[in-house]
């Protein structure tokens, strides 16, 4: 049976684990991986070819960690040789560039891709997921904020941080989070401790929020047909204030999307006699 279980060595307190990065090119997973291990960040582009390998060690708690890194090309023309290295992670840094939606559109299609090759979904369970918003010094040209990251990672059990390759915001604190919970994994016999996936909101108010996001106007926003009465919007919008009333709803983005509603709600009313 295959297992994400990780390499023990002799020593009772030292792990050796195995990470990977994935995200579309450019997003800055090399950078990510350099400002940590060696503390500087490289502006100039220079592509990965393949996969670029490393090793470091930490400490987490009373354990030395000995992680391998493996660092994926994002360009598609790589892919016959990303496919051969996502098997036996403990970890995934899995990155996008906040000022690119594209980037942040294809993590689906970057796990789908890990998912294909790992064979199973509950080969996906047993590894700890990062989630970098990266280029975040970028403020101009940012399209995805945090609200909107924050809960495609969580509603999925993933952590989420804000990172910066160029100013190191975000990139130690982490690394830290990241490999504290691979060894957290590791301990619970390699699998993802139960606490890092109950998140506090459920699939139903996470699919909403998304949803009210992308609405294209106040009666999609609602869910109700242009031309719907004064109680037919009344009732989706007590629905609605049920399900993400700020008091009840933890999701990251719930105050905003709740706020957004009620607007939505006042300006339909106004116009339906
Ligand atoms: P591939 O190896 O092709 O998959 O790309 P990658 O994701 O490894 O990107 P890489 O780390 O090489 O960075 C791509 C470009 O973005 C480079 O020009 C970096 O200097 C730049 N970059 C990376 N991180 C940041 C960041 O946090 N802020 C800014 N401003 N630029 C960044
Ligand atoms: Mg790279």
């Amino acid at each position: 049976m295959e297992t994400n279980a990780p390499k023990r060595r002799d020593s009772k307190k030292s792990l050796r684990v195995k990470v990977i990065s994935l995200g579309n090119a450019e997003v800055g997973k090399s950078c990510i991986i350099k400002r940590y291990c060696e503390k500087r960040f490289v502006p100039k582009y220079l592509a990965t070819i393949g996969i670029d390998y490393g090793v470091t060690k930490v400490q987490v708690r009373d354990r030395e960690i000995k992680v391998n890194i493996f660092d994926m090309a994002g360009h598609p023309f790589f892919y016959e040789v990303r496919n051969e290295f996502y098997k036996d992670s403990q970890g995934v840094l899995l990155v996008y560039d906040v000022g690119l939606r594209d980037s942040f559109d294809a993590l689906d299609s970057w796990l789908g891709e890990m998912k294909q090759e790992m064979g199973s979904q509950a080969n996906m369970d047993s590894i700890v997921f990062i989630v970098c918003a990266n280029k975040v010094d970028l403020t101009k040209r940012r399209v995805v904020d945090e609200g909107e990251g924050r809960l495609w990672a969580e509603s999925r059990g993933f952590h989420y941080f804000e990172t910066s390759a160029q100013s190191g915001e975000g990139i130690n604190e982490m690394f830290q989070a990241f490999f504290s919970s691979i060894t957290d994994m590791c301990e619970n016999g390699g699998k993802r401790p139960v606490a890092e996936v109950s998140v506090g909101f459920t699939k139903e108010q996470a699919d909403t929020i998304r949803r009210i996001r992308n609405s294209k106007d106040s009666w999609d926003m609602l869910g109700v047909k242009p031309g719907a009465t004064r109680e037919e919007v009344n009732k989706a919008y007590r629905k609605l204030a049920v399900l993400l009333h700020p008091d009840k709803c933890v999701a990251p983005g719930s105050e905003d999307a709740f706020k957004a509603v009620v607007n939505a709600r006042t300006s339909l009313l106004k116009n339906i006699k």
